[in-house]
């Protein structure tokens, strides 16, 4: 009998109310986002405040792949060099890792007139398809076809040679912002994005690009201007912290009946969220980067839709229904950004939930006693959702597959314990 290796799993002891303060990391969807920018140069890209992710592990490993030179000067300070890639075919086994290795295709095109890559992976949420991303590439003049399972982009006239042109988005897609942004940086001529994603890593994304030396406009508004030149320089940015993570934080406290400060917060882009937990009755005290987060009395319920930006994160969308089983009264959810993001819902039922779930919405009911389970992490944010859960449910919880987690949150566990919490990774 082969001994497999498990992967890890985290064993929580519920009930203890979190305490004390935590520093908010980097941005997994900006520094992800921002790695992949460095393609656009021959010059170094240094980011700071990086965080300690697999993603960004697979995502270096990825860019090494091309021929790009990848490492961490010191802790959080990456350094990133393509001035030698060669290589323009992304490695499936890498691209199917997480989702965000896409984004090197408009960098690439760009710069080199040609990339190819499998679909790319990530959590299982939803269709995610890639059609804004090809359709904006096309637009710019490159041609796009399959070989096999790979689609292969080409620019005609050969690296550089896109032009500018209107690109009408279909959906404000997050990545596919992202991904023509970057391809436009290098184009002749002017490009229109038309219904642009305005999340905080697209602005943070498009600041980088301009201290890189492209010139766009109308960052964090839905119609991106960029104006292409001939060549783009060197640059150091910083990684934004991480709502998500802050969000996630916030309703664990909020959740556990604490008392927690939640340092460098990305408190400007936190609205929708704040904004909810205030309706569910949790003390809020906000300062420019820090937010303190308790509770005196029970959570009432709210229903929330999960949006685009500035709407309620759907990466939040899972940490909230977790909340609102300990709400009184009923709340109701609705996704409105992935068609299968619900499959968090049956993991909670499992620990006593009163959650039904139709299509891409819920209606919890609360409060209910959560009690310990055998559950799984069936992606980042789901894992999240059982996590929060496990902290305030009667007994033990066994949560399993855990590695999901750690794409997207940076030694979870150990600053969960010292917020008091009882979790151990096994
Ligand atoms: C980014 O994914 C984030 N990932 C996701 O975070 C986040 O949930 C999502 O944006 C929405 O905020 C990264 O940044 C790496 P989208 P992305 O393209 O870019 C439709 C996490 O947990 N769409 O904005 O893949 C699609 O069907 C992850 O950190 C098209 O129709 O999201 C989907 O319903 C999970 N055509 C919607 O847009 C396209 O070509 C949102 O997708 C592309 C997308």
């Amino acid at each position: 009998m082969t001994n497999r290796t498990r992967s890890p799993r985290y064993i929580v002891q519920g009930g203890a109310p979190l305490r004390g303060s935590v520093r908010v990391a980097g941005a997994k969807n900006h520094a992800l986002a921002a790695m992949c920018a460095a393609l656009l140069t021959d010059e170094d890209i240094v980011l700071t405040n990086v965080p300690e992710i697999t993603d960004v592990d697979s995502l270096s490993e990825l860019l090494t792949s091309l021929g790009a030179i990848v490492e961490f000067l010191s802790p959080g300070r990456l350094r990133i060099n393509a001035g030698n890639v060669t290589t323009f075919e992304a490695p499936t086994e890498l691209i199917s890792e997480n989702r965000a290795s896409f984004q090197v295709m408009g960098p690439l095109l760009s710069r080199h007139g040609y990339a190819s890559s499998a679909p790319p992976g990530g959590d299982v949420i939803g269709q995610r398809p890639i059609d804004v991303h090809l359709s904006g590439f096309e637009l710019m003049g490159a041609t796009v076809s399959r070989n096999g399972e790979r689609f292969v982009a080409r620019a005609p006239g050969g690296p550089g040679s896109l032009h500018g042109g209107r690109v009408f988005m279909d959906y404000p897609s997050v990545s596919g912002t992202q991904n023509v942004m970057m391809a436009a940086a290098l184009a002749r001529g002017r490009t229109t994005i038309v219904n642009a994603a305005t999340e905080p890593e697209v602005q943070e994304l498009a600041h980088l690009l301009n201290a890189m030396g492209a010139r766009i406009e109308g960052i964090g508004s839905q119609l991106v201007e960029v104006e292409g030149v001939r060549h783009l320089h060197g640059a150091t940015a910083r990684v934004m912290p991480d709502r998500i993570e802050a969000g996630t934080f916030a309703i664990a406290a909020a959740m556990t009946g604490g008392d927690v400060e939640i340092l460098e917060a990305p408190v400007p882009v936190l609205d929708a969220l704040l904004a909810k937990l205030r309706v569910a009755g949790v003390q809020i005290e906000q300062g420019e980067t820090t937010l303190r987060i308790s509770r005196n009395g029970d959570l009432r319920a709210v229903s929330f839709q999960a949006l685009p930006y500035p709407g309620l994160a759907t990466d939040l969308h899972a940490p909230m229904a977790a909340l609102l089983t300990q709400a009184n009264g009923v709340s109701i959810i609705h996704e409105r950004v992935f068609d299968n993001r619900m499959l968090y819902v049956g993991e909670l039922r499992k620990m006593g939930a009163e959650i039904v779930s139709t299509g891409s919405s819920a209606i919890v009911s609360g409060p209910t006693e959560l009690h310990g389970a055998s559950v799984r992490a069936l992606d980042v944010r789901a894992g999240a959702a059982v996590l929060l859960a496990a902290l305030v449910a009667q007994g033990t919880t066994v949560i399993d597959d855990i590695s999901h987690m750690d794409r997207g949150y940076e030694h979870l566990h150990e600053r969960l314990q010292a917020l008091g919490a009882q979790v151990e990774r096994t």
